[in-house]
């Protein structure tokens, strides 16, 4: 058996067991080796909660086991009434929905979840100041204090695949032209010359102007936290995909080529920052399976000799994360145990986060040819 094979039905026991046990649960972390349902205090809000329906819906995608389909379009349909309450969503809108409603539409036909899908596409749209051109980033006082009228980051690039699909499905060219004009600025203000990238860019609401990038999820200001890294990498080359616009391939590719070299100088292993002190003994396992799942979507859309290095890359990631934070075991909850939420945060370190899990999944289908495009 190879590699990739022996990964697919790994995936598929502990998945399958895990879909007898959680069901139409909105899962997030497992303590002491179970699931329990929105644990978090944002409820049905909280923007992990596509997670766990997107990750059924690729199990659904990949084999056509009834068992996925019904937990997913269950767990899925609990997100509809939150989109009456547009002002507790954020920027995280797509991946609310665009792994819940979209998957089940692009996997199903469900009408419901085509509205539910372009109903969230208008409210990240809503979110866009035309001056500065950016998608703001979170609630002023919602869920924390503070203005954050000036912010965009890294995180919102990967939401913009919610509003390519929106403006390819409905031919409405306002949602495509929103979400190029986001990802332009943040090619000026959040991805450096280096492939390194800012979690966060403040700038002045009034005139647009770049004012500061704090340390946000990172270690410190000028850092490299590895999760908006890798949101960085898969969303341009999100972006090219949609639009075929060079700018955003060089962007992906140039976001690449740092991230291999910062993870091959680790055993290919994720630090939670790239730019943090080596010895840390910090990880984010969810970096490594997204930057894993993002090389592989760059691999898809670059000619034949280059898709080697990033093909490889990606394999060698996933290899390091099942050696040092795989848990195959079909009894217990999570699969990659060794995701951070933050770099300074100690309570949301080390464990199973429902966000790597998917990607660790959508990684491992993407190298049997068996994953569903939702991106
Ligand atoms: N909001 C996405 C993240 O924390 O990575």
């Amino acid at each position: 058996m190879t590699q990739t094979s022996e990964w697919y039905e790994k995936l598929k026991s502990k998945t399958a067991a895990e879909c007898e046990r959680t069901g139409s649960m909105l899962p997030f972390a497992p303590i002491g080796g179970r699931y329990k349902d929105l644990m978090i205090p944002g409820g049905i809000y909280w923007w992990c909660n596509g997670f766990w329906p997107g990750l059924l819906w690729q199990m659904y995608g990949a084999t056509r086991d009834e068992l996925y389909r019904e937990a997913a379009q269950a767990s899925g349909e609990r997100l509809s009434p939150a989109l009456e309450h547009p002002e507790k969503l954020d920027h995280d809108v797509g991946f609310l929905y665009l792994l819940s409603a979209v998957a089940a539409y692009r996997l199903t036909g469900s009408e419901a979840g085509r509205q539910q899908g372009i109903a969230a596409a208008e409210i990240l749209a809503d979110r866009f100041h035309e001056t500065g051109a950016y998608i703001q980033a979170w609630n002023s006082g919602v869920w924390e204090e503070g203005d954050k009228s000036g912010m965009m980051i890294a995180d919102t690039m990967m939401n913009l695949s919610l509003l390519f699909w929106a403006s390819e499905e409905t031919g409405e060219e306002r949602y495509g032209r929103i979400a190029k004009a986001h990802a332009d600025t943040a090619l000026q203000n959040i991805l450096r010359e280096d492939g390194s990238a800012n979690h966060i860019a403040v700038l002045d609401p009034q005139t647009g102007e770049f004012l500061e990038a704090p340390a946000g999820q990172g270690y410190a200001p000028g850092s490299s936290w590895s999760r908006g890294q890798s949101w960085i990498l898969y969303g341009f080359t999100n972006a090219y995909r949609h639009t075929k616009e060079e700018r955003y391939l060089a962007a992906a590719k140039r976001s690449a080529h740092y991230c291999i070299s910062a993870l091959s100088d680790r055993n290919w292993l994720p630090a939670v920052d790239f730019r943090a002190p080596e010895d840390d003994g910090r990880f984010d396992a969810s970096a490594g399976a997204i930057i894993a799942s993002g090389l592989l979507e760059l691999a898809d859309v670059v000619p034949e000799p280059e898709q080697g290095l990033y093909r490889n890359a990606a394999r060698k990631i996933l290899a390091a994360l099942e050696e040092k934070f795989v848990n195959w075991d079909p009894e217990t909850d999570g699969i990659v145990y060794g995701a951070s939420n933050s770099y300074h945060n100690d309570r949301l370190a080390g464990m199973s986060l429902i966000y790597g899990d998917y990607f660790f999944t959508e990684a491992v289908l993407k190298c049997s040819g068996k994953n569903t495009e939702v991106w």
